[in-house]
């Protein structure tokens, strides 16, 4: 792929290899040499991208998130060059093994990521904005099927999916949330989260918005790594909610 011509003179002469990694339809290439480590994530312009470059900005000083060292759109293709994070990520194999220090780490996550001043945020997560997506994503087709699990007892189209989170609104308790907390968006020194990436879905939401995906994750581990998430995080769960911020993930 023909990269504009500043990002070229930026990564002349280092090695670089595909990340496969994440799920999106981005296309991400890790550029190394013996003294920095880049990522570069190319993908068509739409709302996340404009999202997350706007929040990689807000987010200075408030997170720890990735150095952008080069950020355009060329004919509605975005590019962001960004210095690796600090860290290894949570999916890697040593925290997987270790599902008490994963949990003890993931709830870290989460009360950082909830103790960010939102007063300034201009980026709405919340759950009308977030239902005003889906069903756009249903009417253009790009949310068609949903995958079954306990969440979608009862229901088999997207339809029935989208009925339930109209009819089961919960209260919201706002809070900023990453929007797409999974073990490979967020990293970690084994004591402290030292990075968060992927920041297209963040903004203000409900404090469930991650708990819920985090539980997701949790589900392939023993129970009691739950019952041990929640007691740090020093709150009883709320399953209703859990299942309906799961739900409201099936249709993004
Ligand atoms: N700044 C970064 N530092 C370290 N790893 C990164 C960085 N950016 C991307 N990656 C790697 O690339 C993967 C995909 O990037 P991500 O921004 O999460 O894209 P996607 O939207 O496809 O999930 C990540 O899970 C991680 O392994
Ligand atoms: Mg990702």
């Amino acid at each position: 792929m023909k990269l504009p011509k500043d990002l070229e003179n930026i990564l002349e002469g280092m090695e670089c290899i595909l990340d496969d990694e994440g799920k999106s339809k981005a296309q991400v290439t890790k550029y190394y040499d013996s003294n920095i480590v880049y990522y570069l994530k190319i993908e068509q312009v739409n709302s996340e991208v404009e999202r997350e470059i706007g929040l990689y900005q807000w987010l200075k000083d408030k997170l720890p998130i990735p150095t952008i060292v080069y950020q355009a759109i060329v004919k509605d293709i975005s590019y962001i060059l960004m210095e690796k994070v600090k860290g290894e990520m949570l999916e890697s194999v040593h925290y997987k093994n270790n599902p008490e220090l994963l949990v003890r780490l993931a709830a870290e996550g989460i009360k950082k990521l909830q103790s960010v001043d939102i007063s300034d945020c201009i980026y709405d997560s919340r759950i009308d904005s977030k239902l005003l997506k889906t069903r756009k994503f249903i009417d253009d087709g790009v949310a068609s099927s949903i995958d079954e699990s306990i969440y979608t007892e009862g229901m088999s189209t997207v339809e029935d999916v989208y009925k339930y989170l109209v009819e089961h609104k919960p209260k919201e308790e706002l809070v900023f949330t990453h929007g797409d907390y999974c073990f490979n968006n967020y990293f970690t020194d084994g004591m402290d989260i030292t990075g968060y990436i992927d920041m297209g879905r963040g903004g203000v939401g409900d404090k469930y918005q991650d708990i819920a995906l985090c539980v997701r994750k949790l589900s392939d581990y023993d129970s009691k790594y739950i019952d041990l998430l929640f007691e740090l995080l020093e709150m009883e769960p709320d399953y209703e909610k859990i299942k309906y911020y799961i739900l409201l993930d099936e249709l993004f």
